[in-house]
């Protein structure tokens, strides 16, 4: 109808996508095969099925699971070439993806392998489709410190093609504290930064997020809704939230999407952008989240979450004042 049309029709970046929860179960069989990897499920239905979840610890298990069939630069490629041509078709114009490379490196799979292939599928996104796009290395919270600056170590060789560090994984019990040097050293390298914060977790998660991470943006903040003050800082310092509507539903972060409380946070200032993250396990990529929150937001709330994710974006202010110029 007419406002998909318009969701269709708006340019956007995207801002919170986990790039192996673009996997989807077609190209997990596929590279299960490829790669003589068992995976326990017996039919792309069957993984389907398996897909439903109470809690974002409930989601993450089968989500490990599944990144375990990647294995060599090909199968990076070929995953991240994938979303960036799903993205695409969304009207996406820029998008900047999170990876977990520890995911990858504890089953042995090197650094590099893993780089390298997302790299060759942003190059050939860009020459194919225009498509820009951005690196954004995630720390596994429930890891320990020194496994983070691990990483961070091993990622030296591709400073300048990395754009920024996040934090993701099982948020309760693994407060941002938990990573404040290894945030401050990844600033002393020149990177930005980025945390999930506020998906479970409290309001406080959402403060050490700022205050200790000294983070760019943040990933869902929901909860910040939760502590007024919170809401006031937000706004006023005009910090991006990278909200993911589908996602908050799948994980019960969110009762109903009727209920979801994006048209509140834009109600109140925040610059609030709407985002897949894993959109082959949640069931929907980013317009899918457009229409799911279309009723509550209308066509002005739409527009202003395509224009905040361009604001929001690592993008320069020349190419975010082209991007916005349409
Ligand atoms: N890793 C992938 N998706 C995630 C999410 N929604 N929250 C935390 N970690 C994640
Ligand atoms: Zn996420």
């Amino acid at each position: 109808a007419g406002l998909d049309d318009f969701i269709a029709g708006l340019p956007k970046a995207e801002l919170h996508v986990h790039i192996e929860g673009t996997l989807e179960p077609e190209l997990m069989f596929e590279l299960a095969r490829r790669n003589r990897a068992p995976i326990p499920f017996a039919s792309v239905a069957d993984v389907r099925n398996a897909y439903s979840f109470t809690n974002l610890q409930d989601f993450l298990d089968i989500y490990y699971q599944g990144a375990q069939v990647l294995q060599v630069e090909e199968d990076f490629r070929d995953l991240a070439l994938a979303y960036f041509a799903r993205a695409v078709q969304d009207n996406v114009r820029h998008t900047e993806i999170f990876f977990d490379p520890q995911t990858h490196t504890d089953r042995g799979v090197p650094f590099r392998v893993v780089i390298e292939g997302l790299l060759a599928a942003g190059k050939e996104a860009k020459t194919r489709w225009g498509l820009s796009s951005k690196l954004i290395l995630c720390f596994l919270r429930h890891l320990d410190e020194a496994a983070a600056f691990a990483v961070l170590s091993s990622a030296e060789p591709w400073l300048d093609r990395i754009e920024a560090v996040g934090l993701d994984s099982s948020e309760v019990g693994h407060p941002p504290s938990k990573f404040e040097r290894v945030f401050a050293r990844a600033a002393d390298m020149g990177l930005r930064r980025v945390a999930h914060a506020g998906e479970e977790g409290p309001p406080e998660y959402v403060e050490e997020a700022l205050d200790l991470l000294r983070v760019d943006r943040i990933d869902h903040g929901n909860r910040a809704l939760e502590s007024e003050t919170l809401v006031a800082r937000l706004a006023s310092t005009a910090m991006t939230l990278t909200v993911c509507p589908l996602s908050n539903l799948k994980l019960c972060v969110v009762k109903d999407l009727a209920k979801h409380p994006i048209p509140r946070m834009l109600r109140s200032g925040l610059c609030a952008t709407i985002n897949s993250d894993d959109p082959a396990y949640f069931g929907g990529y980013i317009n899918d989240n457009y229409r799911a929150v279309a009723p509550l937001l209308g066509r002005e709330g739409l527009a202003t979450a395509a224009r905040n994710s361009f604001v929001g974006s690592f993008l320069d202010a020349d190419a975010t004042a082209v991007q916005l110029a349409g």
